[in-house]
């Protein structure tokens, strides 16, 4: 009997539990259910087992279940009528004539897209991607490019220096080297990469931009393969009908060497006060020339049997130039209104 007793306590306990957890009329019915229903009712489940019990405690046992049947059935009353209180939340109303939420999708930056564009122009032609490193050592950005010490070349590439021999390099031009030491022709190259100078910040000078290396090294190459190759490019990148033009022109690891301008793709010759060409009708793109003998010499290359021809190309100064920009700072100053009008097509 004493079992009996403590299963009814436990069934009320388990009940005022779950009807505290009640928010709704179903759930309400649901436990009405659990507890009264006629087969399978928790209560009507307690008062089946009256029937084994000695009849000496059936009265006690009897009572005690008809007092809690009356409770559930006060309580569960008692709850319904709080329900129908609540009132029912009004259904929401989804207005669809409401813009929606914009989620900004991230892109990769302008100039990223723009050296994804000239990979993928130099990759067809064969060309391989290759890169070094921004630190260099004076030797790879100077001396085995044929700029002896204290050579007047090097005042147009002057730079941050780390200690005496080690720098933030100048150009892409070092990784030709470092190429050349370790691979033999033929080579067909292009190095993307960040480049630093000591420049003083204005609409077309930064001390940090992003240059384009070409090169190619073989048997029997002839700038005529320079010229072509450069045209194609320049032309594929620009459009079809773009003129270009070669100027002869000074590097120190070069032999001729040559500055290569395009078109001014604003007022393309017509506008004798143009802001972007001055007038000219040209822009200059890019270096380039026949690699010096002696730059082949300190690679162990056999400048009888090789020659070469390699270019460098200014990242920023060519975006500005397709997409008529006026200010290179634009490109670092990541603001969203500039950054968010280059998109991968
Ligand atoms: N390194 C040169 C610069 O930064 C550009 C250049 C000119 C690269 C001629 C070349 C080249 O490979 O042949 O101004």
């Amino acid at each position: 009997m004493k079992d009996l007793l403590k299963e009814i306590e436990d069934c009320r306990q388990n009940f005022s539990q779950s009807l505290e957890k009640i928010r709704d009329k179903a759930s309400l019915e649901e436990i009405r259910a659990l507890f009264l229903g006629r087969k399978r009712g928790k209560v009507t489940a307690l008062f089946d087992q009256i029937k084994n019990l000695p009849p000496e405690d059936r009265p006690l046992i009897g009572q005690k279940l008809n007092d809690l049947k009356k409770e559930i059935i006060a309580a569960l009353q008692k709850k319904e009528i709080e329900l129908s209180e609540i009132k029912e939340a009004p259904e929401e109303k989804i207005d669809l004539t409401l813009p929606g939420k914009k989620r900004y999708l991230g892109s990769p930056h302008p100039i990223m897209l723009f050296l994804e564009e000239i990979e993928r122009i130099f990759l067809e032609m064969g060309f391989v991607v290759e890169q070094g490193p921004e630190i260099e050592t004076d030797y790879y950005n100077f001396e085995a490019l044929n700029f002896p010490p204290y050579h007047p070349a090097r005042d147009s590439w002057d730079t941050l220096y780390i200690k005496d021999d080690l720098l933030l390099r100048t150009h892409t031009s070092p990784v030709q080297i470092r190429v050349m030491e370790k691979q033999r022709p033929p080579i067909r190259i292009i190095v993307p990469g960040r480049v630093f100078r000591r420049e003083a910040i204005d609409p077309t000078h930064l001390p940090m931009f992003y240059q384009v290396e070409g090169l190619v090294v073989d048997e029997g190459v002839t700038f005529a393969h320079l010229k072509g190759t450069l045209e194609y490019f320049l032309r594929a990148l620009f459009g079809e009908k773009t003129k270009v033009r070669f100027r002869p022109s000074f590097f120190p690891f070069t032999e001729p060497s040559a500055e290569v301008d395009i078109e001014c793709t604003v007022c393309r010759g017509q506008n004798p006060s143009c802001p972007v060409c001055g007038g000219s009708g040209w822009k200059e793109v890019l270096g380039a020339g026949m690699v010096d003998p002696q730059v082949l010499k300190n690679v162990n290359i056999d400048p009888e049997r090789y020659s070469g021809w390699a270019f460098g190309l200014g990242i920023e100064r060519t975006a500005m130039l397709l997409y008529g920009i006026n200010d290179m700072r634009l490109f670092y100053e990541n603001d969203l209104r500039f950054l968010t009008q280059f998109r991968r097509k």
